[in-house]
């Protein structure tokens, strides 16, 4: 079998065999097959797309191109959450404590934030001496013993998807449905869960800038996820608009344990809910209505927050940062930002908004800068509010006053204002099982 061929086939739009896909993901691991050769074989697949099961196979031979984590000594069923990326999408944070309350082993690897998103993995490491760096055995032993771990990527977990990856971002190759839906379920099935809710957001702050393309994309990963066994729902949720009010690091660890104390923004407390009731009901095989009463009386009679409390203690972190989130790391600068105009706020620009919170300092343009753990904005109004021109409309948290000016300009793009108040938009459009 030549790379060769394979190539001439797919950019002649013939179907790639299983055992085609599989030389060509074995070889690029090893290093037999050159960036060159992938990388016209990722634009022919780009150009004509891939039938379902070229897209499974090429997942699974993803998945299985590195470690494959095995949880089978986890007692109880394991359970896995992913969003595909946002803006104060800090929901993996009231999510895993309200699951795992309810007993489901949430056994989780983050990413870091890149871009204008965040990373779970960044804001948890905010919490002063959390450690997101666990071996796999104490990753194993905390599921065991609290029901959550949340760790980074671990070296070997798909390394194609890893190789593959920066490939096609400097490829203008990562715009593809079938490669976005591998990419993402090759992490999942190696990470092992046999429950999995993806939280796939639209939006100006999201990959999937329309419905329908969320739509497309939920479907295919709820099918490759079920072909290889695991019970899969997919949620579809707004990222036009940041959710909640908090963008940076410390900042949504204090915004996520308000809404764990029952308080904070509805849009927040309804994502993270619809999430959980829908791991829950696959965890325990219950009706979603069930679900989500048992998701809000976790929520609501205070056993997620004491689990969430459990899990920082369990990986090194400083619970007075919890109990008293004043003490969490603050920037020694807030600046408030106060409306020009009088109107409703009919648009705020979710992928704005990040970009304003990376140049205060809480996010990274680049894989290897460092980060703020402080900075970031905390929207006092949203999309829908009425203002005065005067009215504080937002805070900028950062150490460097020079930030202020650049970040200020990006932040009112991101805002439109108009006279009548605007229609409300769905905040949760469609769950997919
Ligand atoms: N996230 C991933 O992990 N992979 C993609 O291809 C896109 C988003």
């Amino acid at each position: 079998m030549r790379i060769y061929d394979i190539i001439s086939r797919k950019r002649d739009g013939f179907e790639l065999t299983d055992e085609e896909i599989h030389f060509f993901i074995e070889g690029y691991v090893r290093g037999d097959i050159q960036d060159y050769h992938a990388s016209a074989l990722l634009m022919a697949i780009y150009l004509n797309g891939m039938t379902d099961r070229e897209m499974v196979t090429l997942t699974l031979e993803m998945a299985k191109s590195g470690d494959m984590l095995d949880l089978s000594a986890i007692d109880g069923v394991t359970a896995d959450k992913h969003s595909t990326g946002g803006v104060g999408d800090k929901t993996t944070l009231i999510v895993t404590p309200i699951v795992a309350a309810l007993g489901a082993k949430v056994a989780k690897m983050s990413g870091r934030g890149l871009g204008h998103t965040g990373g779970t993995v960044d804001k948890l490491e905010s919490i002063e001496g959390f450690d997101v760096a666990l071996s796999p055995e104490r990753f194993i032993e905390t599921v065991k013993k609290t029901g959550i771990c949340v760790v980074g990527q671990t070296g070997n977990l798909a390394p194609a998807d890893k190789k593959l990856y920066s490939l096609r971002d400097a490829t203008a190759t990562v715009g593809c449905m079938p490669l976005i839906a591998s990419s993402i379920m090759s992490k999942k099935l190696a990470a092992g869960s046999q429950c999995i809710v993806l939280d796939v957001k639209y939006g100006s702050g999201a990959f999937m800038k329309t419905k329908a393309d969320a739509e497309e994309l939920s479907a295919k990963m709820v099918e490759i996820g079920k072909m290889a066994g695991r019970k899969m729902a997919a949620v579809i949720s707004d990222m036009d608009t940041p959710l909640g009010k908090n963008i940076g690091n410390s900042l949504e660890i204090a915004e996520a344990v308000e809404a764990l104390r029952g308080k904070g923004s509805a849009d927040l407390r309804e994502v993270s809910l619809t999430l959980a009731s829908n791991l829950i009901s696959l965890v325990k095989d219950i009706d979603c209505r069930e679900a989500r009463l048992l998701c809000e009386k976790a929520l609501d009679d205070g056993s997620a927050y004491e689990k969430f409390l459990e899990f920082i203690s369990a990986q090194g972190g400083n619970t007075e940062m919890v109990t008293d989130t004043d003490k969490l790391p603050k920037a020694r600068i807030i600046h408030k930002i106060t409306a020009k105009e009088d109107g409703f706020i009919s648009r705020t620009d979710a992928e704005k908004i990040g970009s304003a919170s990376v140049i205060l300092g809480a996010g990274r343009v680049n894989k290897e800068d460092t980060i703020d753990y402080t900075a970031g904005i905390i929207l006092r109004k949203k999309t829908g509010d009425k203002v005065k021109a005067g009215d504080v409309i937002a805070e900028f948290h950062t150490n460097d006053e020079r930030l202020i000016a650049p970040a200020e300009k990006t932040f009112f793009d991101a805002l439109t204002f108009c006279e009548a108040k605007p229609e409300k938009s769905e905040l949760i459009y469609k769950v997919i099982r």
